[in-house]
């Protein structure tokens, strides 16, 4: 592997580039106040709820809770990984990006150019399986697609194309080595290698920036199977990419919606007679990846499935993956077709306005959440209620918190008439509350103090000896979160809070904790930090106090006394000397 990108270069970066003009120049920010906004380019919003810092280097958004540093806004909004957003943003400033180990880590970087290669290999194979219907051997691939109605025009705008019959076509034209790593030509038991895909029609998968990262390929006619794809290779990742996002958005980069198919073809059909806001998944189920990245284009999405038995099946299981995404402001629809029909051959017997009466009755995942589970148990009896509860819970507790969960609880409650505790902790206080752990503290205390050093680095100096000695002793939880951001800011003072972030990327639960510990901080807007932080930073020490008496207390009868600090006796007299006069 390679070397590993140094954090003092990411401090330093993130101290050079402002992330202000790095968005603004892609949305145009409005200075408000201290900060910057915009309409939120994570999701659909009328009004600005995104939110740039240039004092705390980071943005986030009220509407749909988006957040994170320059480096993650461009591998989100750029779709970057982490090193080639780190590599462009070191482009902006005249910077090399250097590597742990010394220079830039030779392995890193011809795995890198490797996969340029395959990328610019498998663009070349969707254009020769292009140019194929243009020749004589294409012609049965063009007259089917004639069958099927598919306009030439959409079958350029899709990069539709045909690969030949024959066993050894590719190898002719394109470096056989990689073609068998792209999963294009496979290898025989016995020597010798043949092309995965023949005789058929071919689409290309293109990741949200447009390369080709995969195919789907279709007999002509009748044939097993049906479908063929490409495997999962380096570039491609079936739970990550959709078919024909690329394409939509190049035709509306902001749709009102975007509808979920099951066929490439249906997304073909469907862009031809005017929704080109259409995205199939690629023979595989809905993942919570598909979901995260169809909801930074979108708020509001519509999943299409077959109305017999399997489609519903895949329809229910879509709304167990898509209960924790359900953030406020986001919604999602279910639009069930009739048995034996598909998107393709309802609009094309239907046309664009029947189509768009089914979408318009589409039913919102409320309702259809209650009307499945309706007829999972029978609501006319104190069981069937029971069951009803239960299960409701279960999957309601998978609801992030909002709105939209506080409204779905009523509403089994209602249906139910069971009522459900106030307050079940959702999955992320949860987490929470196992996170505290450590010290018998309120975590909410350390959460706090973590919150406000995020915030304001430099404020480590106010933290006294007797508490760091107290948190070597912390093992879990915001303490020794707490502990790890002191190790940082008592070296970087003067560090950026994105910097600072950035520093625990790494370790993905803390990143995490901190990104929303920081959101929370700019959330509450303006308040005294400082004397928070030395407020808290007082209880903090008071309550480490009273832990420390009981325990010594506690311990005295069995452990010797003389083995006390004198700390500790000292602190065991000024106990007593409160028993006492409270006796008195
Ligand atoms: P369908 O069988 O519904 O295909 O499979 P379709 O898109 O309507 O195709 P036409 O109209 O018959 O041409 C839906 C999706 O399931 C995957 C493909 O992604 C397909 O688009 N699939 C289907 C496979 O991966 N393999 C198969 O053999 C069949
Ligand atoms: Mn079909």
């Amino acid at each position: 592997m390679s070397g590993k990108i140094p954090s003092s270069f990411i401090d330093e970066l993130l101290t050079r580039v402002d992330i202000v003009d790095l968005i603004d120049a892609r949305i145009p920010l409005k200075k408000t106040g201290s900060n910057y906004s915009a309409r939120c380019p994570f999701h659909n919003e009328k009004t600005p709820s995104f939110t740039v810092s240039r004092d705390k280097q980071f943005y986030h958004c009220f509407g749909c809770g988006a957040h994170g540093t320059a480096i993650g806004f461009l591998m989100e909004y750029d779709r970057l990984g982490f090193v080639e957003a780190v590599e462009e943003l070191a482009a902006r400033c005249g910077l090399t990006v250097p590597r742990e180990g010394g220079g830039t880590g030779p392995d890193e970087t011809a795995a890198r150019e490797n996969f340029q290669e395959l990328y610019d290999l498998q663009a070349g194979v969707a254009r020769f399986y292009a140019a194929q219907l243009r020749e004589e051997s294409g012609l049965k691939a063009v007259a089917y697609l004639k069958k099927r109605g598919v306009s030439g025009e959409i079958a350029a705008r899709y990069g539709l194309g045909y690969a030949p019959e024959g066993w050894n076509t590719l190898e002719r034209h394109f470096d056989g080595e990689m073609l068998v790593r792209l999963g294009l030509l496979l290898q025989k038991e016995g020597g010798g290698r043949y092309d995965r895909f023949r005789d058929r029609l071919m689409f290309p998968i293109r990741d949200r920036r447009g390369r080709v990262v995969g195919f789907g390929g279709r007999v002509l006619d009748q044939g097993e199977p049906k479908y063929l794809n490409s495997p999962e290779t380096p570039l491609f990742k079936k739970r990550q990419e959709v078919y024909g996002l690329f394409e939509s958005l190049k035709v509306q980069s902001k749709p009102a919606f975007l509808l979920v198919v099951e066929g490439y073809m249906d997304v073909v059909a469907l862009a031809q007679y005017g929704l080109p806001n259409t995205v199939a998944t690629l023979g595989t189920a809905m993942s919570a990846d598909h979901l995260g990245m169809l909801f930074r284009h979108v708020s509001d999405l519509v999943f299409s499935f077959d109305g017999d038995t399997a489609g519903r099946a895949a329809a229910w299981r879509a709304l167990e993956t898509a209960l924790p995404a359900m953030r406020d402001g986001r919604s999602i629809r279910f639009l069930l077709l009739p048995e034996g029909e598909d998107p393709d051959t309802l609009v094309r017997c239907e046309g664009l306005d029947g189509f768009k009466t089914r979408l318009a009755e589409a039913m919102p995942l409320s309702d259809y959440f209650f009307a499945q589970l309706g007829e999972q148990a029978d609501i006319k009896t104190i069981e069937g209620r029971a069951r009803l509860s239960r299960e409701g819970q279960r999957l309601l507790d998978t609801l992030p918190d909002g709105n939209f969960r506080i409204l779905m609880r009523q509403r089994l409650a209602e249906v139910t008439r069971v009522a459900i505790p106030q307050k079940s902790t959702t999955l992320h206080e949860a987490t929470s509350a196992r996170r505290a752990g450590a010290t018998s503290l309120r975590p909410s205390l350390w959460q706090h103090v973590v919150g406000l050093l995020v915030e304001r680095p430099e404020l480590a100096r106010h933290v006294g000896a007797e508490l760091r000695r107290w948190l070597e002793n912390a093992r879990q939880g915001d303490a020794l979160l707490f502990r790890k951001l002191l190790e940082i800011t008592d070296i970087h003072p003067h560090m950026t809070s994105a910097g600072l972030v950035e520093r625990f990327r790494n370790q993905q639960e803390d990143h995490e904790i901190l990104l929303e510990r920081l959101q929370k901080r700019l959330e509450a807007g303006a308040v005294d930090a400082e004397k928070g932080f030395v407020e808290s930073l007082k209880q903090l020490e008071a309550k480490r106090r009273r832990t420390e008496t009981a325990r010594l207390r506690q311990a005295l009868p069995a452990g010797d006394a003389a083995a006390l600090t004198e700390e500790g006796k000292a602190a065991l007299r000024g106990m007593e000397d409160k028993i006492k006069s409270r006796k008195s």
